[in-house]
């Protein structure tokens, strides 16, 4: 195992600086994300493009984001929306909302997108309330504990053929474990199985490996 994640890096980097070259907003926003103490956990930038192209493949006119950090996902994502289009990216700690804003301003985003504060339960409570169009993406990448609630929120905030997205599901290996108490752990887990057994939803999870370690992803499809 241990030369492994040596090589995941090195052929993260090779796919990243090929494929994924380096973009001044996304660079700064990445710089002035650790220059403000935020901690270095943004998606790597072949995940961003992933985003990115899904969000594109979506044909997605209104994307939603739970989960903002410094709001480098957030870029990729936006990118993706056309110039009437809309993301709304939910944060819970104002200091990462402020190093948000700051970054899709200098990436010319400012326009399209909205970073609402609070903890997204309450946040996504009020957006349901505000009786919006649906959202065509939306990706969870908040506190785990709460997956499930973030994907039960989301089956209301979309239409048949939206596609939500859950960041981190592999938890060190540790979402095999049905008895773990491990709060990051239960939650995700019991997005999965929402994922698994709800009629309106169909998806798959996928491991990865590369610059941010051993990890995942969930897929999910809105069915009607
Ligand atoms: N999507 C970002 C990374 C998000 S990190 C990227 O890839 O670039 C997770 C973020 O969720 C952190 O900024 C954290 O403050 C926020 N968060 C944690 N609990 C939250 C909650 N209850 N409500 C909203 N945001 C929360
Ligand atoms: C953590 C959160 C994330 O969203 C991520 O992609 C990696 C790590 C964390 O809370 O440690
Ligand atoms: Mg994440």
């Amino acid at each position: 195992m241990s030369t492994e994640p040596t090589l995941w890096n090195t052929v993260d980097h090779y796919f990243t600086d090929l494929l994924t070259p380096a973009d001044a907003a996304l660079t700064t926003a990445l710089q002035d994300s650790e220059a403000a103490g935020l901690p270095a956990i943004a998606v790597a930038p072949n995940q961003g493009k992933l985003l990115h192209l899904l969000a594109q493949l979506q044909g997605a006119h209104r994307i939603l984001e739970i989960g903002t950090l410094g709001g480098y996902s957030t870029i990729w994502l936006a990118r993706a929306l056309p110039t009437d289009g809309h993301l709304i990216t939910l944060e819970y700690k104002p200091e990462h909302a402020e190093v948000a804003r700051a970054n899709l301003a200098r990436a010319g985003l400012d326009k399209i997108t909205e970073v609402r504060t609070g903890p997204a339960l309450t946040s996504l409570a009020a957006l349901h309330d505000e009786n919006p169009a649906p959202f065509d993406l939306v990706f969870i990448d908040a506190d785990k504990a709460n997956n499930a609630n973030y994907l039960e929120w989301s089956l209301r905030l979309t239409r048949p053929g939206s596609l939500i997205i859950i960041d981190n599901v592999v938890r060190g290996g540790a979402v095999t474990d049905a008895t773990s108490d491990d709060p990051s752990v239960r939650g995700t887990r019991a997005a999965l199985d929402l994922i698994a057994t709800h009629p309106k939803l169909d998806g798959t999870a996928v491991q990865t490996v590369g610059t941010k370690g051993y990890d995942g992803f969930a897929l999910a499809r809105v069915l009607d």
